[in-house]
């Protein structure tokens, strides 16, 4: 074994990041990687999320405070225009920071780079949900002061953000100031010219637009009584914002008080006479309140109400609240991996992300960041509902509800959308924060029109599991039907010696093949979006007419459309080459060079930041699961020789350059029989971010990945498939592991799963009977009535695969030959 390659199994340093179950613990300040550990540390609760930034202010990668759905607008200017593109850009906002607490003793500036420490650590508590940060500094004039700081966006308080600092001149008596500030970093740059990092003058399509202009135009600004409150309005969203801070000392030190506000900075300073060994006690409560109509005035209110109602409970009870509900979040959401303590660790602070991008989201999407970074612009796009939505449906019901009721909030939009691409419907935009598409290159954008059909399935998911009837009627159909009509209209009827229906011109997941002919993961997913909305209407015609009376009246519905879908559905062209026994990923796939992947240098990785498009567009090489994401969402639709064959023939052309790729081989690997494979891409998701793997971390938390893990741990290792809402098992637990436990909300039951090598156990903790098969047995688990199920013996490992490349020097359907290459420039 070669000890200089970190342990895929555990890549962290464990020096400084010692081994805990519940805390991601750093025992060692280093700048050289901010930027990833500002994100790591991040805290956020769906609606306000904080990077992890040091309460000084200083050093930054990336300052970061974010509302979810705080924008900002501009009209997207296309060196060459054409009819439809997207007009509206949208970019998340960074609002003003109120993390800042600095600190000076003596005069002097405590700052980590500088500081001399005798002792340092941080930690983000996943049971306590709060940052906390524990320093001894001794000054330069070698008095020693305690410094124990702590973070917290509240889960049971959506607006509301708290921090705590506690000081302690463990040696010697000193002069404190502590000043504690609310910054608009936003515009322009802060008092030590650290700039937000953007995509300024970066040809990375990851990174955040940059917007060269003042957005947020500061309102009113008020302070007394250690209270500051800023308000603004985005100069060109008009979206408007309200900040409020409260603060309260307690100490038996003696100290004075001063407040000030300005357009783009308040501050209240304390200037305490610190003598040994008396502490000083500062709390911070902050308020953020957005709206896309409200008068700030109204919002400076809410701040007020928020910060009162703070006050009134305490910090100590809302630190208390927040232990409860994240007990309660374990306890539905866990998965317990025994004997496994760094995988555990990591596993929990992926679901701790899934906390954090959606337990508030509420009346918002959930970005690809969540609100820990300003990648992506801070848009929301299919994460959401194919990555995320799993882990909502069968643990957060309600979070999943609140995020589907999002989407239905923008079926106006998309309407009007579908119109504009000359389509009956609704065409949901690829990316967005208000509703309107914000994708500027439609190559990879719009015309990812699976969307419409990635909604329909997670809706499907969710009513099925949640038996939520009353979604169905009020918004679920709405969209069911919208997105069916999309579907009949985009694709058209061809006569090849029977009737098919084909969609032409459009790209599937992968990005790295665009505007393809009848791509098999779009024309899968729109066939069942066809079918589920035909038999959905044609259910609730029979069982519920005055829903469908109702429904009827509201979309201008009729039969014959009805009857229209469901022919759409049954003659859905489906790609199948007879001769290399796969499906391809569309008409004209296969007819393309092969990339050769093993001879590509890590230096032209990941392809998109080293080729033009239209070089990476030539070949047979994915950028993420494509026909392989099918075979796990449609799995029903392939038999296992199928799926074996496709994900041997993809599996070595696929880079994985986007996270939301490892997280599906891992499931599909472990279905197929690649156990080892699998358990590998398991951990390449696992670590997305707290190994920084794909170099990209300081731009936010990975969260599709993060929801990711949670569906290759239950549906690729735990083997659960719920197609139709029938809930199936076939366990595959990796060697390594003795045992995994989860959770699954259904209705209202909650099931207990334990998976071991050899046996799966399934228990209630409330609710009523739940009828599944585990490895083709039927069985009930009744309450009081756990069951547990031999498991029959896995076969053996299929090893490595070869697949598309192993091709090579075969002959394609017409003859021609295939040659694998590595496109090169004068540079090599
Ligand atoms: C992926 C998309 C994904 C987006 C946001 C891109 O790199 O190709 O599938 O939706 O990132 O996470």
């Amino acid at each position: 074994m070669n000890h200089t390659l970190p342990d895929p199994t555990d890549p962290l340093d464990r020096t400084r990041f010692p081994l805990e179950e519940w805390r991601l613990l750093e025992t060692d300040w280093d700048d050289a990687d901010i930027g990833t550990t500002e994100t790591l540390f991040a805290v956020g609760n769906g609606y306000i999320g904080m990077r992890g930034n040091p309460e000084e202010g200083r050093p930054a990668h990336t300052h970061g405070t974010y509302v979810n759905g705080f924008h900002e607008t501009w009209p997207i200017r296309h060196a060459e225009d054409a009819h439809g593109f997207a007009r509206i850009g949208q970019t998340i906002v960074n609002v003003p920071d109120a993390k800042v607490l600095k600190i000076y003793v003596d005069d002097e500036p405590f700052l980590l780079p500088m500081a001399d420490l005798d002792a340092y650590e941080r930690f983000l508590d996943f049971r306590q949900g709060v940052l906390r940060r524990k320093v001894i500094w001794r000054t330069s004039a070698g008095k020693r002061v305690q410094i124990n700081t702590t973070r917290m966006v509240s889960f049971t308080h959506r607006h509301l953000a708290i921090m705590t600092i506690d000081i302690t001149m463990l040696s010697g008596e000193a002069p404190i100031v502590i000043s504690s500030q609310v910054v608009n970093r936003q515009d322009g740059r802060d008092d030590y010219s650290v700039m937000t990092k953007t995509a300024a003058g970066s040809s990375d399509p990851r990174k955040a637009e940059s917007v060269d202009r003042r957005i947020l135009e500061p309102q009113s600004q008020w302070c007394g009584d250690g209270r500051l409150l800023l308000t603004y309005r985005c100069a060109d969203s008009k979206m408007t914002l309200a900040v409020g801070a409260d603060h309260t000392m307690i100490t038996e030190n003696t100290y004075s008080e001063i407040s000030s506000a300005e357009g783009d900075h308040a501050k209240h300073v304390y200037r305490i006479n610190a003598e040994q060994g008396v502490p000083i006690h500062l709390e911070k409560l902050v308020a953020y309140h957005t709206s896309r109509g409200a008068p700030v005035r109204e919002l400076a209110d809410r701040c007020q109400r928020t910060l009162e109602r703070a006050r009134e409970v305490g910090v100590e009870a809302i630190h208390d609240d927040q232990i409860t509900w994240l007990e309660r979040f374990w306890e539905e959401c866990d998965v317990e991996l025994p004997e496994q303590p760094a995988i555990q660790q990591a596993v929990r602070w992926n679901l701790f992300q899934l906390a954090q991008a959606a337990a508030r989201a509420e009346g918002q999407g959930i970005a690809a960041k969540g609100v820990t970074g300003s990648g992506y612009s801070g848009h929301y796009f299919w994460d959401t509902e194919i990555y995320v939505m799993p882990f909502l449906t069968y643990t957060m019901p309600q979070a999943a509800r609140c995020a589907l009721r999002f989407r239905y909030t923008m079926l106006d939009a998309a309407r009007k959308r579908a119109s504009e691409m000359a389509a009956l419907g609704a065409l949901f935009p690829w990316r967005t924060i208000n509703g309107e598409e914000a994708s500027a290159y439609y190559a990879a954008g719009t015309a990812q029109y699976h969307i419409d059909a990635d909604v329909a399935y997670a809706l499907m998911k969710y009513v099925r599991a949640a038996d939520d009837q009353d979604f169905l009627h009020h918004e679920g159909a709405d969209i069911l039907v919208e997105t069916a009509r999309f579907w009949a209209d985009l694709g058209f009827w061809r006569s090849n010696g029977g009737d098919e229906f084909h969609i032409h011109s459009v790209t599937g997941p992968d990005e790295y093949t665009t505007v393809v002919n009848d791509n098999l993961f779009t024309n899968i997913m729109a066939r069942d979006n066809l079918a589920t909305a035909a038999r959905t209407v044609r259910e609730l015609k029979e069982t519920q007419p005055e829903v469908y009376a109702r429904l009827q009246a509201r979309l201008d519905l009729d039969c014959e459309e009805v009857d229209e879908w469901e022919r759409c559905a049954e003659a859905m062209f489906i790609p199948y080459d007879e001769r290399i026994g796969v499906h391809p990923q569309d008409m004209h796939f296969l007819e393309r060079e092969l990339w050769d992947l093993a001879n590509t240098p890590a230096s032209k990785r990941p392809l998109m930041l080293h080729y033009h498009p239209l070089v990476i567009y030539r070949f047979q090489v994915l950028k993420q699961a494509d026909v392989v994401m099918a075979l796990f969402l449609q799995g029903d639709d392939f038999t296992p020789e199928e799926k074996r064959a496709n994900f041997e023939y993809y599996d070595p052309i696929t880079t994985g350059d986007s996270t939301l790729s490892a997280v599906v081989q891992a499931i599909i690997a472990a279905e197929v029989g690649y156990y080892d494979l699998a358990l590998r891409y398991f951990h390449s998701g696992l670590f997305v971010d707290l190994d920084d793997r794909h170099r990209n971390t300081s731009d936010g938390v990975h969260v599709a990945s993060t929801g990711g893990v949670w569906s290759a741990l239950v549906y690729g290792f735990g083997g659960l498939r719920d197609h139709n809402g029938q809930l199936a098992f076939n366990p595959r637990l990796p060697e390594p592991w003795p045992e995994m436990r989860f959770r699954l909300r259904l209705k209202d039951s909650r099931l207990r799963v334990r998976v071991t090598h050899d046996s799966a156990r399934f228990e209630l903790a409330s609710g009523d009977e739940v009828t599944l098969t585990v490895a083709d047995e039927e069985i009930t688990v009744r309450p009081g009535e756990p069951v547990e199920v031999a498991l029959p013996p896995r076969p053996a490992d299929l090893g490595e695969t070869a697949g598309g490349l192993a091709l090579v020097g075969g002959h394609r359907k017409d003859g021609s030959i295939m040659t694998a290459s590595v496109p090169r420039s004068r540079q090599g």
